[in-house]
């Protein structure tokens, strides 16, 4: 699948990079090279397994997975971040879990092309992050795009976006044992510069919508925090989620309003109607924003992502107080200091804030709160200002 367009992330200075880290590894040149992105989102939080809407964005960094064809069907993985470590693989039988452990997100993923009917050659791929440590911009998602489309790119298979954004998500249910929705797959394989992109996680439609990026920047900000209660937290929220859902007689909460959680709270208690509230109220969300965005009210999309930040910490309690630190922060220099808004983005308890803020101003803006969250937290905050970008990609290298 060799692209005719020229796509930034494969013409870039990390690119040299990354070949010469396969080189350095393999000890010979990689001829192949598949790069996905990572991703922020917008707003649309803790919706998309609800059926509901997302409006996520591939950033301009991400993870690559540069590869040789080997003759004798053996597929060797590395890592430049674990280096001394290796994933053997036989391309010609059912490829299964094993470790390292990093390696299963391309394991499942290679499992899913050979279900999907392609047949792989060996292969030795080296894969090469850009994207910020402790989490929060979706490597997960990146590194099974990227290996879904080297899998094209060496067996000659093409894969629809939506069929490889859900081969990546049964990837990760099934060998990295995450219940994720699919938002962070959809965003990274149909992401588009100068686009957010508009999910209906129940019919899967999907919508570009344009970010004009002269007046407003995305400023993401790394708490650089994971608190344990991750994963068993995401699965606790899901099946809160799903008992809702029963309790209301629908298949997905999507198919309710705010007006029928109330009107339901006794039956759901107030557990459940939290978190159904939240649910309902950020799928509204999400559409207003969309509106919002369509007519370039940053204002207004500000205070819709600031709403969603209450309700992700009071109803749908995913957030931390190193989150809140970071988004107490943003609010304080508020639209007078250059910030329309500011919301933690992914699944929480931990990892990043997304703050829409004026362009000329986002790196001063991210000074002033990282020193503001030095100082109450004594933690140092990592951040970058990226834009919507495209998504995956793979090219031959001559
Ligand atoms: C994680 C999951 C996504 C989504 C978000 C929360 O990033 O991978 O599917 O559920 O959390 O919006």
């Amino acid at each position: 699948m060799t692209s005719a367009a020229p796509h930034a992330q494969l013409v870039s200075t990390p690119l040299r990079e990354v070949l010469e880290a396969f080189r350095g590894s393999f000890g010979v040149e990689a001829t192949e090279v598949a790069y996905a992105p990572g991703r922020v989102n917008l707003i649309g939080e803790h919706t998309d397994y609800n059926g509901g809407f997302v409006l996520p964005m591939a950033i301009d960094r991400g993870i690559y997975l540069a590869a040789r064809r080997r003759e004798d069907g053996v597929g060797r993985i590395r890592s430049a971040q674990f280096p001394g470590e290796e994933a053997r693989v036989e391309v010609a039988q059912e490829v299964v879990r094993g470790e390292p452990s990093w390696s299963n997100y391309v394991r499942g993923v290679m499992a899913g092309a050979q279900a999907a009917g392609a047949r792989l050659p060996g292969f030795d791929a080296l894969i090469f992050s850009t994207l910020p440590v402790g989490g929060g911009v979706s490597s997960s998602a990146a590194l099974e795009v990227a290996a879904a489309t080297l899998c094209e790119q060496l067996s000659g298979l093409t894969l629809a976006p939506e069929a490889k954004a859900l081969l990546c998500q049964r990837a990760e249910h099934d060998f990295a044992g995450t219940p994720c929705g699919i938002m962070d797959q959809f965003a990274v394989v149909l992401g588009k510069a100068g686009y957010l992109l508009l999910i209906d996680c129940q019919s899967q439609a999907t919508r570009q919508v344009a970010m004009p990026g002269e007046e407003v920047a995305v400023l993401v900000i790394n708490t650089m925090v994971k608190h344990a209660l991750n994963d068993g937290g995401y699965r606790q929220r899901r099946e809160d989620c799903e008992e809702a859902a029963r309790l209301l007689g629908v298949a997905y909460l999507r198919e309710v309003s705010p007006e029928q959680v109330a009107a339901a709270s006794g039956r759901l208690g107030p557990q459940l109607e939290r978190r159904a509230r939240h649910v309902t109220t950020e799928n509204g969300r999400t559409l207003a924003a969309v509106e919002a965005l369509e007519r370039g009210d940053w204002r207004e999309v500000g205070r819709l992502m600031v709403a969603s930040h209450g309700s992700l910490r009071d109803d749908f309690e995913v957030s931390c107080a190193e989150l809140d630190a970071v988004v107490a922060a943003a609010e304080a220099l508020g639209e007078a200091g250059g910030v329309y808004g500011c919301r933690m983005t992914g699944g929480g308890f931990g990892g990043c804030c997304v703050a829409l803020v004026e362009a000329g101003r986002a790196e001063e803006i991210a000074a002033q709160v990282k020193a503001v969250y030095f100082r109450e937290t004594g933690i140092a905050a990592t951040s970058f200002v990226t834009r919507p970008s495209d998504g995956a990609v793979a090219r031959r290298l001559d």
